[in-house]
């Protein structure tokens, strides 16, 4: 299969130096690019700044912000079977970016924040039969926030771990998820290693691929 994998933190920048991010490690979209590689997939990873080496065979596009992450997923996705978004896409971007570095004296008391477009329903209608993953990490009533992100963003699966846990989720090696789908039982994952978590992922949408896809 082609898989495009989006991982890691967005940038949204303030001046040159400053900008909104978030604690996304790019773990769990490198663990996946790693298991989809060694399993024969032609994997493109778009990557924000991480500081993980890119795994074998694997195609590396590095961004910044979330509109260049959309722009990238944009340009590869036509050649592309599944997209997995890992990516902890930064919802907000500051609405001035200013070219030289803000003073201090002069530095605004408010920022005023615009809304980044959201990746997964932008490139929607060019779904088809493609496989569409998403990842949703919540601290709250994971179960409906996820499933509203499932319907919201037409997606196959949703991958939803609670990230208030200490063992799983933003910047940990293990993650403990359970898989939505649209239209089948939720299945609860144990704790397990965020490579081990890839594996499985891999295997699951392969087993996908398989099954009869709606042309959509
Ligand atoms: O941030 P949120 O919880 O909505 O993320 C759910 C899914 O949507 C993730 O797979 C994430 O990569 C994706 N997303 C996106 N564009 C955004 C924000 C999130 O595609 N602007």
């Amino acid at each position: 299969m082609k898989i495009l994998i989006t991982a890691g933190p967005t940038r949204e920048y303030l001046d040159p130096i400053r900008f909104l991010s978030n604690r996304s490690s790019g773990k769990m979209g490198f663990a996946i690019a790693k298991a989809a590689a060694e399993k024969g997939h032609s994997v493109t990873l778009i990557s924000g700044p991480v500081t993980l080496d890119t795994p074998p065979n694997v195609k590396r596009i590095d961004i910044d912000s979330a509109r260049e992450m959309l722009a990238a997923v944009q340009q590869e996705l036509p050649e592309q079977e599944v997209l997995i978004m890992t990516a902890a896409v930064s919802d907000f971007r500051p609405r001035i970016m200013t070219h030289h570095k803000l003073k201090k004296a002069t530095m605004p008391a408010v920022i005023e924040f615009r809304k980044n477009p959201d990746i997964l329903k932008t490139v929607q209608p060019e779904k088809g039969n493609r496989i569409f993953v998403g990842f949703a990490a919540e601290t709250d009533n994971i179960f409906l926030e996820a499933t509203r992100k499932l319907n919201e963003k037409g997606l196959d699966m949703i991958v939803a771990n609670d990230i208030t846990q200490s063992d799983a989720g933003f910047g940990m090696d293990t993650n403990r998820v359970t898989l939505i789908y649209p239209d089948k039982e939720p299945e609860h994952l144990p704790l397990m290693s965020k490579v081990d978590l890839g594996v499985k992922l891999i295997e699951i949408i392969e087993a996908m691929r398989e099954e009869p896809q709606p042309i959509g």
